[in-house]
């Protein structure tokens, strides 16, 4: 026999999840990056797609693979990025999984550097990058628009301080807030996660990344308003 069908409480609902790091090219062959695998992004996916909803990843260089069932967008610098959620702001929810740098590097050099080019203690100018998260959420829109504040803070009162300025400062819906570090957070590891609304926690879970994935879907299934007619 079947087993009863799983509630699909984002039946047809588009999400747009980002996931990964973000790369900046130095020169054609080096970049700047971060140590973000992108598993958080890719359970929140999996989660999403499992609920019902139409889902789009914008990976950015993955190093672990998307699920079945959900249309991937690949894609390696902040701009490219950006572009890519732009594009697809009017979704009914957008989360931004993805490690964003922060920086972008001027002057990318066209040809690869040398010792000879770039001298004995060459410097690298950084410009700052545009805010992806804080532009979706002032984007017209109708959707949710949710957030990751990923801190290394250890004190836990401090750590959620930062998640409620973060949502502030960025407009979004909700947050998500997790602690990273060597040993939490980044790879295949239990993880908590509290999620935050401008009222405060709305959502506290622990596990694996697939079950706190599923806890954060359906705090965002919630928290959706009803369809448009
Ligand atoms: N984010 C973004 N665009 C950026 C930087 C971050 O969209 N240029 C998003 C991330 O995807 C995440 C959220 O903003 O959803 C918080 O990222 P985080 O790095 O914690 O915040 P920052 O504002 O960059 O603050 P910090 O100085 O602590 O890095
Ligand atoms: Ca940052």
């Amino acid at each position: 026999r079947a087993a009863a069908a799983e509630p699909r409480p984002l039946a047809g609902r588009s999400v747009v999840i980002s996931a990964g790091g973000t790369r900046e090219p130095i020169d054609p062959v080096r970049f700047l990056g971060n140590r973000s695998s992108g598993a958080m992004g890719v359970a929140l996916a999996a989660a999403a797609h499992a609920a019902g909803a139409d889902v789009v990843l914008i990976g950015a260089n993955l190093d672990v693979a998307p699920p079945a069932g959900v249309e991937v967008v690949a894609v390696e610098t902040t701009a490219q990025l950006r572009d890519a959620m732009l594009a697809r702001a009017d979704a009914d929810v957008v989360v931004m999984a993805a490690a964003v740098a922060d920086y972008r590097v001027d002057g990318v050099a066209d040809e690869k550097r040398s010792k000879e080019s770039w001298g004995d203690a060459p410097t690298i100018v950084l410009s700052l990058n545009p805010d992806i998260l804080a532009e979706l959420a002032r984007a017209p829109r109708d959707g949710l628009v949710v957030g990751f504040g990923a801190e290394t803070e250890p004190d836990d009162e401090a750590l959620l301080r930062r998640g409620r300025e973060k949502l502030a400062r960025k407009g979004a819906d909700l947050l998500v807030v997790n602690r990273v570090g060597h040993d939490a957070g980044f790879g295949d590891v239990e993880t908590r996660i509290r999620v935050l609304d401008a009222s405060g926690v709305v959502a506290d879970a622990s596990g694996s990344k697939a079950s706190v994935a599923r806890a954060i879907i359906e705090t965002i299934a919630e928290r959706l308003p009803a369809p448009s007619a």
